[in-house]
């Protein structure tokens, strides 16, 4: 499963791309809105695509196929690593069915229902991408859309990756890799959760203290 961190956060992903904990990025409005501050949004995506060699999702604003189709283009141009975002509407479609036949990458965000994801990758999607948290929020198990999607893809053999998103704690990580998705994608927090566990760090602990025990045992031997 590759991990992608949730963010447009420059500082959070430099820490993650050092320690070589991700595969790649994925922005949306409101991410970017949160650090841009009086930066143009384009420019923080840069360097964001600077920093990561993987891909970097970025998502257009527009609503008609047109504009979504045109803003998609000029995404694509900030850098190669971009894959454009496009909502999952009726008129993101025929978007992403043109920019794929461009040969540019799209990742169709906002998907509710494996119906969904199978449209998007119908019309070509790299990525689709179920909102879990999002899903649980309202009282649905989030992980019926992946459990779903997955045997959808493989009954057909799609090769659309599945994109879990909206992901809130380790535990959604866990049952997206064991259901199958290729992607988790997850805020910093969630990724340094990842990593820790009270028994590793009990376990240091007693590592440690019983090597200077022995420290201390032989400095009075001698
Ligand atoms: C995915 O690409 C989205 O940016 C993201 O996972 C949304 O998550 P949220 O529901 O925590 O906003």
């Amino acid at each position: 499963m590759q991990f992608f961190l949730d963010t447009a956060n420059l500082s959070e992903i430099r820490w993650a791309a050092r320690g070589g904990l991700i595969d790649g990025i994925t922005t949306n409005p409101t991410l970017l809105a949160k650090v841009a501050g009086d930066l143009d949004p384009r420019d923080v995506l840069k360097e964001i695509c600077s920093v990561v060699e993987g891909p970097v999702s970025a998502e257009v604003v527009a609503l008609s196929t047109e504009e979504m189709y045109a803003e998609g283009k000029e995404l694509a141009k900030v850098a190669d690593n971009v894959v454009v975002k496009i909502p999952m509407i009726e008129d993101g479609l025929p978007a992403v069915r043109r920019l794929a036949a461009d040969g540019i990458r799209v990742n169709v965000t906002l998907c509710f229902g494996a119906i969904q994801c199978l449209l998007a990758a119908k019309a070509g999607a790299t990525y689709v991408s179920p909102f879990l948290g999002r899903l649980d929020d309202i009282g649905h198990d989030g992980m019926d859309v992946i459990r779903e999607t997955r045997v959808i893809f493989d009954n057909y053999g799609i090769e659309t990756q599945i994109l879990a998103a909206s992901i809130r704690h380790p535990r959604h990580v866990v049952d997206a890799a064991m259901l199958g998705a290729d992607v988790s994608t997850m805020p910093a927090e969630v990724l340094r959760k990842l990593l820790l566990h009270p028994l590793t760090d009990r376990g240091l602990d007693q590592f440690l203290n019983d090597w200077s025990k022995l420290q201390t045992r032989a400095k009075v031997g001698a």
